[in-house]
């Protein structure tokens, strides 16, 4: 096939660009979800109201709409991630060109298995949260707030999502520097506000994710 009948995700540039524009819409669900999360410092009532809120927009079809584009968004990351590494395994450079290219792979590996792991996480917390496999006590319909104080209570439940949280950081600070770079966006004269703003969301969503189970360990909120 001649390089001009290939199509737009066959190519690097095409995977990347599907690869950033998921990223963006996942770094946009954890930021609000991070946000979200942190109405436990409000209290029961203010929790379980923007959870029960969630499931009622729009008639109860508001959240399979943002569940379904949710789960398109991970479909197309994950998709993106496993044929850009297959891409690279397929074509590994020899000789100099192995030099030149071993700190753009060291990072792109630790995205690709520090991925796995948030994935594997996601689905233990849906497991956890959503269906109160591990929670302790009795699973009540929409008790949120009384589900995540329980286990958080539980060492190994908070160490869990405290770990989770160190690779979430690490995850969302190399794709919040990169996706302006796989969108073109990028320019050396801005790289310094783009680590900035890199930094700055990994740590603010991380650590905000992190508070809810140190606060519940600490005894802060009960
Ligand atoms: C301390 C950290 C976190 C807490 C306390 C928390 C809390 C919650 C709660 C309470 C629910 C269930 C809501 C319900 O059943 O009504 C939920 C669902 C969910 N969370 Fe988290 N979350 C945390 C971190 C994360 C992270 C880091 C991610 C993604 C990277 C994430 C992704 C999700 C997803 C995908 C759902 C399912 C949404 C749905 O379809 O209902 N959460 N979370």
């Amino acid at each position: 096939m001649a390089d001009s009948e290939l199509r737009l995700f066959d190519t690097t540039v095409g995977k990347k660009a599907v690869m950033a524009i998921s990223g963006v819409l996942l770094l946009g669900f954890v930021f609000s979800h991070m946000v979200g999360n942190l109405l436990i410092f409000k209290g029961q009532e203010a929790m379980d109201a923007y959870a029960l809120g969630l499931r009622e927009l729009l008639g109860g079809m508001g959240i399979w709409v943002a569940r379904l584009g949710l789960i398109s968004a991970v479909v197309a990351h994950v998709w993106s991630a496993i044929a850009l590494k297959k891409q690279n395994s397929d074509a590994r450079p020899v000789g100099y060109r192995q030099i030149a290219h071993q700190k753009s792979t060291a990072a792109s590996r630790s995205m690709f298995y520090g991925g796995i792991t948030i994935l594997l996480y996601i689905v233990y917390h849906i497991a956890h949260l959503t269906f109160g496999v591990t929670a302790p006590g009795e699973f009540v319909d929409g008790a949120v707030y009384a589900r995540v104080v329980a286990s958080f209570q539980i060492e190994w439940i908070a160490a869990v999502y405290l770990v989770a949280q160190v690779c979430l950081g690490m995850h969302l600070y190399h794709g919040a520097w990169s996706f302006m770079q796989s969108l073109g966006l990028s320019h050396p004269r801005f790289n310094h506000y783009r680590n900035m703003f890199a930094v700055g969301f990994a740590m603010v969503t991380s650590l905000g994710f992190a508070i809810v189970p140190i606060a519940v360990y600490a005894g802060v909120v009960k």
